[in-house]
This record gives C-alpha cells, sequence and structure tokens, in this order.
C-alpha cells in the first residue's frame, strides 16, 4: 500500500512539474503555449510598442540594436513570431533568462504589450555598422558547417523562417552567438529546439566559434 502511494505521489509530481523541467521532444516543442496563441491572435500596435518598449532600452538600446559587445542581442529586424516565442518563453521560465527576469513580470504581463513591442521591434532597420563582429577568420569554415548543418532551418542567408519561429541569425552579435550555442549545445538555453540539439552536440569549440564568425558577417536579409 506505502509503494503504490508512494507512486501515486511521484506521478502527481510529474505532472505539475513545470515544462521547464521536462524534457521537450520534437513533438512538444511545436505545441504553441497558451499564451503564445493569445499573443499570435493579439494585432500589435507599433506606436503603442514604442512606448511600451522604453524600459527595455536600458540592455537592448534605443534603436533595439542590443551591445556590439553581445551581452545584449540585437532585436531589431528579428521576426515578430520569434520575438513572441521567445518573450512567452523567458515569461514562463521555459527560456533561462535571469537578467530580464524582472522586466518580464513588470512590462510585458499583458499580450497586448507583447504585441506591441514586436510590432514595433520587428520593423525596426538594422544598423549594420553596429553589429558586433567575428575575428572574421573562420568565416569560410563557419559557412561550410552552416551550409551543411543549419539551411535547412535558418535559411541560406541567415534569414530564419518567420512562419515556423526559426530566428534570423544573419547579423546578429558574435559574443552572443556564440554564447548561445554554448547554451544550446550544453542543455542551457532551456527552449532549444531538439532536432536543433542534435545537430550542434558533436560540435568542437572551433566550430562553434566558425558559426558564429560566419553568421555574424552575413549581411541583414531581406525578408
Ligand atoms: C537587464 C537587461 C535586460 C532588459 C531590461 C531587457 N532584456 Fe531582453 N534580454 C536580455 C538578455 C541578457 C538577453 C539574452 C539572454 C541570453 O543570453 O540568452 C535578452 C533576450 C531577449 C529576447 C530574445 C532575443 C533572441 O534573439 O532570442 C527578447 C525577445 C527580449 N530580450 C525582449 C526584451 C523586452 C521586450 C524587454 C523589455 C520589456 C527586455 N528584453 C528587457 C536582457 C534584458
Ligand atoms: C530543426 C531546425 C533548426 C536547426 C537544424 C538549427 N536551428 Fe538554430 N534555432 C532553431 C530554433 C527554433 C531556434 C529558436 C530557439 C527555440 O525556441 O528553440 C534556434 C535558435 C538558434 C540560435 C539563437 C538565436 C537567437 O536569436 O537567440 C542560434 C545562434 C542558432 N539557432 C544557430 C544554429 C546553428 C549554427 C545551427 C546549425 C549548426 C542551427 N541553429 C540549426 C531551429 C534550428
Amino acid at each position: 500500500m506505502k509503494k503504490i502511494l508512494i507512486s501515486i505521489v511521484a506521478i502527481a509530481s510529474i505532472a505539475v512539474l513545470p515544462l521547464a523541467a521536462q524534457a521537450q521532444t520534437s513533438q512538444t516543442w511545436n505545441e504553441k503555449s497558451a499564451e503564445l496563441t493569445k499573443v499570435l491572435e493579439t494585432k500589435g500596435d507599433p506606436e503603442r510598442g514604442a512606448a511600451a518598449f522604453v524600459p527595455c532600452q536600458g540592455c537592448h538600446r534605443s534603436d533595439a540594436m542590443g551591445k556590439s559587445s553581445g551581452a545584449y542581442p540585437r532585436l531589431a529586424g528579428q521576426h515578430a513570431s520569434v520575438l513572441l516565442k521567445q518573450m512567452t518563453d523567458i515569461r514562463s521560465g521555459l527560456r533561462n533568462n535571469p537578467k530580464m527576469e524582472e522586466y518580464v513580470e513588470d512590462h510585458l504581463a499583458k499580450p497586448e504589450n507583447m504585441a506591441d513591442i514586436a510590432a514595433y521591434v520587428s520593423a525596426l532597420p538594422i544598423v549594420e555598422d553596429k553589429v558586433g563582429r567575428g575575428p572574421g577568420t573562420a568565416i569560410q569554415a563557419g559557412k561550410t558547417l552552416f551550409e551543411r548543418d543549419c539551411v535547412q532551418c535558418h535559411g541560406n542567408n541567415g534569414e530564419g523562417d518567420a512562419q515556423k519561429f526559426y530566428p534570423m541569425v544573419a547579423a546578429q552579435h558574435y559574443r552572443y552567438l556564440l554564447r548561445e550555442l554554448h547554451y544550446i549545445r550544453d542543455g542551457d538555453r532551456g527552449n532549444s529546439n531538439p532536432d536543433m540539439v542534435k545537430v550542434v552536440k558533436p560540435y568542437r569549440e572551433a566550430d562553434l566559434e566558425a558559426l558564429a564568425d560566419y553568421m555574424s558577417s552575413l549581411p541583414p536579409p531581406k525578408k
């Protein structure tokens, strides 16, 4: 009897584990959270978005270009759907992002705010000379790997795919890209697409650096 009780308790606690702690599979990755479904249905207003984005500027800067050091990613020109997925994942804790925690609670609690910000930020221009580039020594090696393992999702020019929530990785800061590749490979990002984790896992340090060098060197793609 005691054993049965323990297993019932164990099953019940698995069921209430936050999504972040559950292993994702290719199937679950594509399931939209209720919140993401809601924000995707909410029509964003870029003018309201400009005002709602003010609290974010301390880190992501007023033009949403982030920092070339890679401490903060460029958001300008990113697909609205990607921004929304990442915001809701950060909010739910699925994606690890401790630096942003208090801001998402205070400023992104309403779906309208997220929709407005995504509408505003996704339409901002990508300022090329503010993109933090890599050393430039491994661009060719990175291109070879990217064309083998990444283009099927991120596109030939790193443009991503708005429909499928695949981020634009071209013209993103080198150090941010490299950090994310480590997080993805080592399982620290939280929300990584499992099919991507499979291709990134076997990479050595030099491969990750080459990939980041290549992606940061790509010009802003036409959407
Ligand atoms: C205190 C600094 C800080 C503030 C303020 C902040 N962010 Fe962030 N944000 C970050 C950091 C750091 C990351 C990248 C985390 C990582 O390294 O994975 C990030 C990532 C993001 C991403 C994911 C980008 C991508 O390419 O995946 C989005 C979207 C985002 N922030 C939106 C916002 C919005 C909207 C606000 C305002 C409500 C905001 N942030 C305020 C620090 C901040
Ligand atoms: C099966 C599709 C798929 C493949 C293959 C794939 N990715 Fe991704 N990638 C994604 C998705 C989806 C995300 C957004 C994170 C998430 O929500 O899972 C992402 C995120 C990223 C990010 C973070 C971008 C940001 O703005 O935070 C980087 C960097 C990245 N991928 C690089 C790569 C590289 C390099 C390869 C090849 C070695 C690759 N990806 C292969 C789907 C893919």
